[in-house]
C-alpha cells in the first residue's frame, strides 16, 4: 500500500540517510497491570509473570512496525526481527490482507507493510503506538487491541509531526511454552479508510485507479527481473491489470489490482517469492480464495474455537 504513489521510491541508503536527521516519538507505555498491585513486582505472582510477558511480547512486535524500526525487515527479512518474539513455525492471518505460513511469511507481511513515509502521498509513517485493549487469562493465550498512530514525517516541511489517520488492530495471540508467538489471529478494521486518507484519494476515482496501475506496473518491471519476470512489457501489465477487478482494501486478498498493490511492497523484500503474486496469476495469494475468514482447522490445525481458548 505504500508504494501506490512510489515516484518516492527510494534505495535503502536513501531512506537510511533521510531517517538520521529525523526525530522520532517513540512510545511510551507501562504495562496497565503495574501499579494496581499494592504488593511486590514482576516475578511476585505468577499471574503477573506470564501477563507480563506476553503484554511485552506483543508490545515488542507493535514496536517493530514504529518507522522507521521496520526499515531492517524491509532490508533483510526475519533476520531482521529481534529473537523471542515469533515462533520459527508461526502461523496466522490478518484480515483483510491473507493467511500466512511460517516465519517469514508471517514477520515480512507484520512489518515490511508498515507504510514508509517516502512511499505515499500524505508521508504517512506508523511514528508511536498504543495498546489500548489486553487481557491474558493463561500463559498460552493473549488478546489486545492496538492503535498504530500515524503522522507525517517529512522532516523540513511545516506538516512534518502533524496526526494523521491511525491503523486499528484487534488480535488474539497464541505462545508456545517459550513464550514466542506461535498462531495469531488478526484484525485492521479500518485498512480501505486508512489508505483512502493516506493516499488522499478515493479508492474508487477512475483517475487514482488508472494511476496506481501504472506505478504497480512501472515498479513490478523494474523489481521483478530475470527467473521473476511477470510481464513481458509496463503496457503488457497495464493492459492485464486493468481487465481485473481494482477491489478494495478490506478484502485485499482477492485476483484484484488492491491485493496486487499491498504484496509489491514485499518484491522488495525476497522477488522470488513476492513477485509471483503481482504477477498475471496472482501466485497464490492474490487469487481469490486467500482470505478465508473462517478457515481455522485448515489453517491453525486445531479443532475449531480451541486455538485461542485457555484450557480448563
Ligand atoms: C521500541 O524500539 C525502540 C527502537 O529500537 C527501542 O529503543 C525501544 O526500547 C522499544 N520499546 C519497546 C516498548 O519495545
Amino acid at each position: 500500500m505504500q508504494l501506490l504513489f512510489s515516484a518516492r521510491l527510494l534505495s535503502l541508503s536513501y531512506v537510511l540517510a533521510f531517517l538520521i536527521s529525523s526525530t522520532h516519538s517513540w512510545p511510551i507505555w507501562w504495562p496497565p497491570w503495574k501499579g494496581h498491585h499494592g504488593h511486590g513486582g514482576p516475578g511476585s505472582d505468577p499471574d503477573d509473570d506470564f501477563q507480563e510477558r506476553n503484554f511485552n511480547t506483543i508490545s515488542s512486535i507493535y514496536n517493530l512496525t514504529v518507522y522507521p524500526n521496520q526499515l531492517p525487515i524491509i532490508g533483510g527479512g526475519g533476520a531482521g526481527v529481534p529473537p523471542g518474539l515469533f515462533s520459527k513455525d508461526v502461523v496466522g492471518r490478518v484480515d483483510p490482507v491473507g493467511s500466512f505460513d511460517g516465519f517469514e511469511d508471517s514477520i515480512e507481511y507484520f512489518f515490511a507493510l508498515a507504510p514508509l513515509p517516502q512511499g505515499n502521498g500524505a508521508f504517512s509513517a506508523i511514528t508511536s503506538y498504543k495498546i489500548t485493549e489486553f487481557s491474558s487469562a493463561c500463559a498460552e493465550v493473549a488478546a489486545s487491541v492496538v492503535y498504530l498512530f500515524c503522522s507525517v514525517v517529512n522532516p523540513g516541511s511545516p506538516d512534518h509531526g502533524k496526526a494523521l489517520a491511525p491503523l486499528k488492530q484487534v488480535a488474539f495471540w497464541r505462545f508456545d511454552d517459550k513464550g514466542e508467538v506461535l498462531k495469531y489471529d488478526a484484525w485492521i478494521p479500518n485498512l480501505n479508510k486508512w489508505v483512502e486518507s493516506t493516499e488522499a484519494a478515493a479508492i474508487t476515482n477512475p483517475q487514482f485507479q488508472a494511476q496506481s496501475i501504472q506505478v504497480i506496473c512501472a515498479v513490478t518491471q523494474m523489481r521483478c527481473t530475470g527467473a521473476n519476470t511477470q510481464w513481458s512489457s509496463i503496457g503488457e501489465c497495464v493492459a492485464g491489470l486493468s481487465q481485473k477487478p481494482y477491489g478494495n482494501y478490506d478484502a485485499a486478498w482477492g485476483d484484484n489490482v488492491v491485493c496486487r498493490s499491498i504484496h509489491l511492497v514485499l518484491t522488495q523484500v525476497r522477488p522470488d517469492i513476492h513477485c509471483a503474486h503481482v504477477g498475471p496469476s496472482g501466485g497464490g495469494k492474490c487469487v481469490g480464495t486467500g482470505g478465508d475468514w473462517f478457515a481455522d482447522e485448515a489453517l491453525y490445525k486445531d479443532p475449531l474455537g480451541e486455538t485461542f481458548t485457555c484450557k480448563k
